[in-house]
């Protein structure tokens, strides 16, 4: 679907994280926790595609690329990193981008627009006060880590007028999961009420 902009194509960004009970996302420049299972989870989301040969877009900030070399590069994905300072692309980073506006222009724009499916935003706090900003962002992923962790980073504050939980969401485990002792649950938000219908995939 072409938008408003002549050459610019809608894409559907999807916002992506995992906070714990305090909103806490990160402690020294890591996760606060280690589950292996809600990350893989993490990575089917942001991997997959509907066609081959598409390819998803993951926008971060320069702290935010986490991913374990294993996994790296990731399957059908390309990544534009933000920064103001560096000066080149980090190892398994195709774009790095000065702002939110012109890693999704990549995205967005030919001739890259016509291979991205979707644009997800992982992280961190003021990427995703973007992500969720953008008129695009229909959905986020958020789970809920039912636990306390010492955090020094936060998930943004958003507005649970204009995001309201889903019952359920197609493709994603619904009710409380268990690993090492720590239990979460994954939570879809969306902004939209004709895409909380059941049958509505992504
Ligand atoms: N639990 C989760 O779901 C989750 C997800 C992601 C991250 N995290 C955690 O969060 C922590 C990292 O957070 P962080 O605060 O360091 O955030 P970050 O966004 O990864 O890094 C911040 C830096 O990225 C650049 N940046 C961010 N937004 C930008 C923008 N809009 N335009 C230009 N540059 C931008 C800036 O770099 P310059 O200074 O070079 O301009 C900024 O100093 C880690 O602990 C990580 O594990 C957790």
């Amino acid at each position: 679907m072409q938008d408003s902009d002549e050459n610019e194509y809608f894409k559907p960004i999807y916002v992506i994280a995992a906070a714990c009970k305090n909103m806490g996302i990160g402690n020294d420049s890591g996760l606060p926790w280690n589950l292996p299972n809600e990350f893989r989870y993490f990575m089917d989301r942001v991997t997959s595609v509907t066609a081959p040969g598409k390819k998803n877009l993951i926008v971060c900030g320069k702290n935010s690329f986490n991913i374990p070399e294993k996994y790296l590069p990731l399957e059908n994905c390309l990544v534009a990193m933000l920064s103001t300072t560096l000066s080149a692309a980090p190892k398994y980073v195709q774009y790095l981008c000065r702002d939110f506006p012109t890693a999704i222009k990549i995205g967005s724009t030919p001739s890259l627009g016509d291979t991205v499916e979707k644009i997800w935003i992982i992280g961190g706090p003021k990427v995703f006060k973007e992500g969720l900003n953008h008129p695009w962002c229909r959905h986020f992923f958020l789970t809920d880590i039912m636990s306390n962790f010492k955090c020094d980073t936060f998930f943004p504050d958003f507005d649970r007028q204009t995001f309201h939980l889903l019952d359920k969401f197609p493709g994603v485990p619904s009710g409380i999961q268990e690993e090492k002792g720590i239990k979460y649950h994954f939570q879809v938000f969306t902004r939209d009420s004709k895409f909380s219908k059941p049958n509505y995939t992504i």
